[in-house]
């Protein structure tokens, strides 16, 4: 309800303003995604689902994002896992050894690399992306969001931009791998993060330019404080500074020493600068992990000397890239297909996080968060029919809730632009906007899933239970919420369509070997997020709903929940839960721990306008259009060049105008079907 008569009210105080700003709204995919044509013309409909290691449409060659490509489920382990095993779990966390300090429900969050931020955040369709958003915060109360990357270290802050856009494309900086091009931004992009905080409860990172520590511009961090306020959170200090030589962005003698003392030139810049009031906003050592260990940082007196304005700890890891099929130097391209067995692997998560552990107890000596700042399946855009299907799903959550257990604040996944694999979410290409809707990709369901299964309340801690043996393919968590048991989170890595590998996991709470008296409950309910093969891209349901196949996500769930009641043996004093292969199981051992795991909007309204039949998720094509800045203005009378008229409105004051409006408008259309 708040939501929707601020919406309301936001739309009355733009009705008293005449002055339209009709700014070009052209994001910057339409200019680079030159490689390889457009999304193919055979990708029109609205909805393909491709058959599991279905590869009928030939040798693809248009953007990444839609690359219909898949390969078939790999063979399962030999030998096989056992596929009934017992859990036996201790009733409270101080019965537990090694489990995790708390943590925020929001824990992942998303990572947006600053030259596609326009597409994101502000291109003609924002609906979906504020719908994707409200799904988290339903979940987990706000989203954290980083706008940052390879980019933000050669992007400036500028008064006005030629063309009038909030960011504009310098040149591609040749020595940069990623490609990345150097960017001039306006204050339009400070203005639209701000708005779009006060439509969805959305907290900021920004990456600082530390290309250049003898001239140190300030004005992202001056006018970022002004503008965006409590929803931004801190700044990057440099991106991935341990690749910096490599990149020919540095001295080739530039280390772990060079970066504390570039860091400290920009801790004199926000300790002497008068225009910003917070001074412990400051991120960082932003680590690749390449070239350096974390360790290399903290052996400088980086911990001691800048502690007064540390935010948090950081540091950027994907397990592995897909470098050498973009880039010429790097060797032979990866073979694709034999990626996909390596994410369907518990160890995955737990080599990555090996790294890292040592830092979690750092952090919590210094009593900073620690973030894991960018993160996905593989840099590079990821692998091919291995980042876009259901398998990086489960690998996605399992690498998360181990995360979680290092001891990690966050993980902010990814997002990159129409030619990578791995997207969350993709807008549809700029010129397809007007009739195409989102693509929702198949790690979005663990981030969907990731506040559900930690719970609401932010007291969660969490321990592998290393179960089965510890083995590769059948990982599980337990969940404890104030200190109680809450969940357990049961993963089954494995595909067999007969059902012969679906696993029969044993629940007891207390007892038996825990020596403690048994509290097992006497019922328990189960959320899945299950698909019909680890190869599987839309076909994918968290708790029976969906997002919509290609094009085919406005940012709502459609389908009704599914909760399973699964009754237990009160005698023996065991739960049996049966997790599909492939699949992943919430048990949710309590009624206050199904609670802390139900998203607010389905508490508190009626679902029934959202029941839909399956992938039938559409906006009304007129909304679509009237969600374009550029008809927007045939809403108001007025004129379009900046400033020229302003109805108690002062010149000089110019969001994203028409766009801000029109998603305005179309979210308060939505929000209102979705009441009524
Ligand atoms: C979109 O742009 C791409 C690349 O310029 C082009 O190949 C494609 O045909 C365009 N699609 C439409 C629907 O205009
Ligand atoms: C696809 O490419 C492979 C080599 O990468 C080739 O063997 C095959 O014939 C191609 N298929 C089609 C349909 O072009
Ligand atoms: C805690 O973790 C350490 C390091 O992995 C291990 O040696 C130790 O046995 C664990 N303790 C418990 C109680 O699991
Ligand atoms: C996480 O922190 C807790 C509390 O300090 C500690 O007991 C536990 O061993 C840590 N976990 C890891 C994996 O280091
Ligand atoms: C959990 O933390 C989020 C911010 O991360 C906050 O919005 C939410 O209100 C908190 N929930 C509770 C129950 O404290
Ligand atoms: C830093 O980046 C800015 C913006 O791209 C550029 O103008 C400047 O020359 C760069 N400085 C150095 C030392 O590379
Ligand atoms: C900003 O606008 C002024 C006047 O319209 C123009 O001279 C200047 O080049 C513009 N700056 C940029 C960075 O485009
Ligand atoms: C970093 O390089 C400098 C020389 O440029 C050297 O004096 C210093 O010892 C090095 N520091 C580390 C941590 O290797
Ligand atoms: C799992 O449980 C079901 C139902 O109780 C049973 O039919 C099946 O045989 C069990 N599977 C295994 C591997 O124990
Ligand atoms: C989606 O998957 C379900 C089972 O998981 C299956 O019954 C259904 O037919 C699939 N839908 C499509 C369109 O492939
Ligand atoms: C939205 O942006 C406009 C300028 O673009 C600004 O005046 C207004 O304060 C912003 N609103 C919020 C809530 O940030």
């Amino acid at each position: 309800m708040a939501f929707r008569s601020l919406i309301l009210s936001f739309l009355c105080s733009l009705a008293a303003v005449n002055a339209i700003t009709v700014y070009n709204q052209l994001p910057l995919a339409a200019q680079s995604t030159s490689t390889a044509g457009g999304a193919s013309a055979t990708l029109d409909a609205s909805v393909t689902y491709t058959a599991p290691g279905s590869t009928a449409t030939g040798n693809y060659t248009g953007l990444k994002a839609y690359d219909p490509t898949t390969w078939p489920a790999p063979a399962n382990p030999d030998p096989a896992p056992a596929t009934s095993f017992a859990l036996n779990l201790m009733p409270s966390a101080d019965l537990v050894g090694n489990i995790s300090i708390k943590t925020p429900a929001a824990f992942f969050g998303i990572s947006i690399e600053m030259s596609v931020v326009t597409q994101v955040c502000k291109s003609h369709i924002q609906v979906p992306f504020l719908n994707l958003m409200a799904l988290l915060t339903e979940r987990a109360g706000q989203v954290v969001i980083r706008v940052g990357g390879n980019t933000q270290d050669y992007a400036t802050l500028v008064g006005n931009t030629s063309d009038g856009k909030m960011i504009e494309k310098q040149s591609i900086d040749p020595n940069n791998p990623t490609g990345t091009p150097t960017l001039i931004f306006t204050d339009e992009l400070l203005y639209t993060m701000s708005n779009i905080s006060s439509l969805v409860n959305i907290k900021w990172y920004l990456g600082v330019p530390f290309n250049d520590t003898e001239n140190i511009h300030m004005e992202i961090v001056e006018h970022g404080e002004r503008i965006i306020g409590d929803n931004l959170l801190g700044f990057q200090i440099g991106n991935e500074p341990d690749l910096y030589a490599q990149h020919l962005h540095r001295p080739t003698d530039y280390n772990a020493t060079s970066y504390y003392l570039e860091f400290g030139q920009w801790v004199n810049a926000f300790n002497n600068d008068a225009n910003v009031a917070q001074k412990a906003t400051m991120i960082g050592p932003n680590l690749a992990l390449a070239n350096w260990a974390m360790e290399d940082v903290w052996a400088t007196p980086f911990l001691t000397d800048y502690t007064n304005n540390l935010y948090a700890l950081s540091v950027e890891r994907y397990p592995d890239d897909n470098c050498a099929a973009i880039y010429a130097g790097l060797g032979d391209a990866k073979d694709q297909q034999a990626q996909l067995p390596l994410y369907l692997k518990h160890s995955s998560g737990v080599s990555i996080c090996s790294a890292l552990t040592n830092t979690g107890m750092i952090a919590q000596q210094v009593q900073k968060p620690w973030i894991m700042f960018e993160t996905n399946s593989a840099s590079c855009g990821g692998f091919q029919g291995v980042s876009n299907v259901f398998a990086s799903t489960l690998w996605a959550l399992d690498y998360g809730l181990q995360m979680v257990y290092s001891n990690m604040t966050h993980a902010l996944i990814h997002v990159g632009g129409q030619d990578v694999y791995y997207n969350p979410f993709t807008p549809p290409p700029t010129n397809q906007s007007s009739f195409h809707q989102w693509t929702v990709g198949a790690i979005f369901y663990a981030i969907l899933a990731m506040p559900e299964v930690l719970g609401k309340t932010n007291t969660s801690r969490v321990v592998d239970l290393f179960a089965n043996g510890n083995n590769d393919a059948t990982p599980a968590y337990a969940i404890y919420e104030n200190d109680q048991l809450a969940r357990v989170a049961l993963f089954n890595y494995m595909t067999d369509p007969t059902g012969a590998m679906a696993l029969n996991v044993s629940i007891a709470v207390g007892g038996g070997e825990t020596g403690q008296a048994s509290t097992t409950p006497s019922s328990v309910k189960v959320k899945y997020l299950v698909a019909d093969s680890v190869s599987e891209r839309y076909n994918i349901t968290w708790a029976g709903q969906n997002l919509g196949g290609e094009f085919g996500a406005d940012g709502r769930l459609t389908g009704e929940e599914q909760v399973v009641t699964v009754p237990c043996d009160t005698t023996a004093q065991i739960c049996t839960i049966r997790v599909p292969a492939p699949g992943f199981a919430l048990v949710m051992l309590s009624d206050s721990a199904a609670q802390n795991s139900e998203p607010e909007a389905t508490a508190t309204y009626s679902t029934t306008a959202l029941t839909k039949t399956y992938n039938t998720a559409t906006v009304d094509e007129s909304i679509l259009a009237t969600s374009n800045g550029h008809s927007g203005k045939d809403r108001f009378v007025g004129s379009t060049s900046k400033g020229s008229s302003g109805a108690g409105r002062a010149a000089g004051v110019i969001p994203s105008f028409t766009a801000v409006f029109a998603v305005l408008a179309s979210v308060g259309v939505l929000y209102k079907a979705f009441w009524t």
